[in-house]
């Protein structure tokens, strides 16, 4: 996700737009921080006057202080989360079109921007970068050119677009407007006083104004000094009542939530949608993001070794089950800081998958390395676009989960599922193990799973409040079997990296094997309980540890899915979360044992953003 800012007030031309759009930005670099850019109008000038930087907003205000934009009465500026083009200058917001007439910023992903970028270059249009953003900015100044006013012009171009946008434009001959478009992607607009706000969260203007109103799905919205007006996607007006924002900015970063974590939790439906949005070229073929792997390479690898750290390895454990099933390679995942030291057998024909929200572990970075010594192919599933491991490895595959701030992962977790996934389908596809009906359930099933974890979400509750009954345990358990046991493992280091008590993973089938001695009346023991739909040999046998456990004095806690009325009758308490597919069941089970370590810590009085002797990337070994 990315920070988007407009400002329409100075009745001359003055400092304040830019003031106000950097201020803006300042409080939104926490929706991304790969660039940032700022455009700015000026009556009586036929091009509007630009400024923008790769890195942190820093740059760009160094770059301001050598060389400042001339006072201006509307701007717009952007902080950028990298989906499409790397970080850079070129690649960085607002991007110009009709020589520098009109400016775009956007937030999203335009999955057909590869169709309408052909149809620019065949008539001639240069396009600079490698975003979509560009793309729908030289759409809007086509308009705008034919004699379209802007807000016109955008909502003509918004009704060809696909996928995810919220889109802010300025041209240079109407310097008294900025104009926006959403879908699937926020956009407010502030009511000041003599002057107006757009930004895709009120934290960017809430010094100046309380007064907001939120834009629907498909609206266009043209701010000006007289005010805020509103039009549906046929260009009616509509009527929209503003609202108060009572929340003061810190709060309003964290979309109201009490910490970022609590609001990444909530973020985790769209994170898995992003990440599965545009995947698929118009063949049905996996879409990597950067790089390229040899499709013969691939089809000739006989051996997948997933490396990772912490939640990331947890998240390569569940997929290997997904892979190997789908794709009948044999899967092997490795913890990033053993693997090298191991000996490993690696060649030509073992492809190397890291997994890593940074990009930047130090850990799975050497492990990369070593195994393209070995002459393995590398891919990457990493969340921050351009970071290390991203840019070493072969090839890419980024998940979308946007910047991830509360140190312990969650939103990158399903979202590293999800891209794990995906690379095991286009490589049974590849591979001929699955049929292409085969591979259309598979996909048609992911793009179900969002809306199951927003309702796992919705209904979370009853875990939050046992989590504050069971606030002064000093130990958890966790049990699962298959894919349930990496969940069980990341249920276990979730509860120990926010509330700081022992808390451990096992394997159910383990449990006879030593570990029951640990039961004690009153242990609380979290279980990971299988669909009974699915391998109905798997739900006998977990349900006979909880049995085991429960015999021993156990506090039971059940994960099951809803209908599973046996569930109820052997547990304390029953968790429930909707039916899917056995192997992505994970990515809704995860969700109940996030909010239980989430609300403990934070019962407790803990920081559950930055908890103690932690860091969100471990960048050394
Ligand atoms: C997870 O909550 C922890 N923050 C930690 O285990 C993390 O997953 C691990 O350090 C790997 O980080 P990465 O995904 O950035 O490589």
């Amino acid at each position: 996700m990315c920070g988007i800012v407009g400002y329409v007030g100075a009745s001359a031309p003055s400092s304040r737009p830019r003031d106000v759009v950097l201020a803006g930005l300042s409080r939104l670099e926490y929706r991304g921080y790969d660039s940032a850019g700022i455009a700015v109008a000026t009556p009586g000038h036929d091009a509007v006057a630009l400024a923008k930087k790769a890195g942190k907003l820093v740059n760009l205000e160094k770059q301001l202080a050598e060389r400042p934009l001339p006072e201006s009465t509307i701007g717009i500026g952007h902080t950028r989360w990298a989906t499409h083009g790397a970080p850079t200058d070129a690649n960085a917001h607002p991007h110009l079109a009709a020589g520098g007439r009109v400016a775009v910023i956007h937030n999203g992903i335009i999955e057909n921007h590869a169709v309408l970028r052909d149809e620019l270059l065949a008539e001639g249009i240069e396009i600079l970068s490698d975003t979509d953003t560009e793309v729908a900015g030289h759409l809007i100044a086509r308009e705008v050119l034919n004699g379209a006013d802007l807000a016109t012009a955008m909502r003509s171009v918004a009704k060809r677009l696909e996928g995810a946008f919220t889109l802010l434009a300025i041209d240079a001959l109407e310097p008294d407007i900025v104009v926006g478009a959403r879908r699937n992607s926020p956009l407010v607009a502030g009511l000041g006083d003599g002057e107006a706000f757009l930004a895709s969260d009120v934290v960017a203007f809430i010094d100046y104004t309380r007064d907001a109103i939120e834009l629907g799905q498909d609206e266009v919205v043209r701010i000006s000094k007289e005010g805020v007006e509103v039009f549906d996607a046929a260009g009616n007006p509509i009527e929209r009542e503003p609202f108060r924002v009572e929340w003061d900015a810190e709060r309003a970063q964290k979309g109201g939530f009490d910490s970022f974590m609590d609001k990444e939790i909530h973020d985790q439906p769209t994170a898995v949608a992003d990440t599965l949005k545009g995947r698929m070229d118009d063949q049905g073929r996996l879409v990597l993001d950067g790089g390229i792997i040899d499709p013969y390479v691939l089809s000739s690898i006989d051996k997948i070794i997933i490396i990772a750290c912490g939640t990331a390895a947890y998240a390569g454990m569940v997929a290997r089950y997904a892979i190997e099933h789908w794709t009948r390679i044999p899967v092997e995942v490795e913890l990033a800081h053993e693997f090298r030291y191991r000996d490993p057998i690696v060649g030509i024909r073992t492809l190397v998958v890291a997994v890593s929200q940074s990009g930047e572990t130090m850990d799975t970075l050497m492990a990369v390395r070593y195994a393209q010594r070995q002459g393995a192919p590398t891919i990457a599933i990493v969340n921050a676009q351009g970071s290390t491991i991203a840019r070493e490895a072969d090839a890419v595959l980024y998940t979308r989960a946007g910047p991830e701030i509360a140190v312990a992962s969650t939103k990158a977790f399903v979202a590293q599922i999800t891209a794990a996934f995906l690379l095991g389908i286009y490589l049974a596809q590849l591979r001929g193990n699955k049929y292409p009906d085969e591979i259309d359930a598979l996909l048609d099933q992911l793009e179900e799973m969002p809306a199951k974890l927003q309702r796992v979400i919705d209904e979370s509750e009853p875990v939050r409040q046992v989590a504050k009954d069971l606030v002064d345990e000093r130990t958890v358990l966790f049990l699962g079997r298959h894919v349930g046991f990496p969940i069980a493992l990341e249920g276990a280091l979730k509860l120990k990296e926010l509330a700081y008590i022992h808390a451990e993973g096992f394997a159910a089938g383990e449990l006879k094997h030593g570990p029951i001695a640990l039961i004690e009346p009153g242990q609380p023991v979290f279980i990971v309980l299988p669909s009974p739909r699915g391998r109905a040999e798997l739900h006998s046998k977990v349900l006979s540890n909880i049995q085991e456990v429960k015999a021993r004095g156990a506090k039971t806690l059940v994960i099951a899915e809803e209908g599973d009325e046996v569930a109820a009758q052997n547990a304390d308490h029953v968790f429930y979360v909707p039916a899917a597919p056995t192997l992505m069941t994970p990515l809704l089970q995860v969700i109940p044992l996030q909010i239980f370590a989430l609300e403990l810590a934070q019962a407790k009085g803990y920081d559950v953003d930055q908890p103690r002797n932690l860091a969100k990337s471990v960048t050394v070994e």
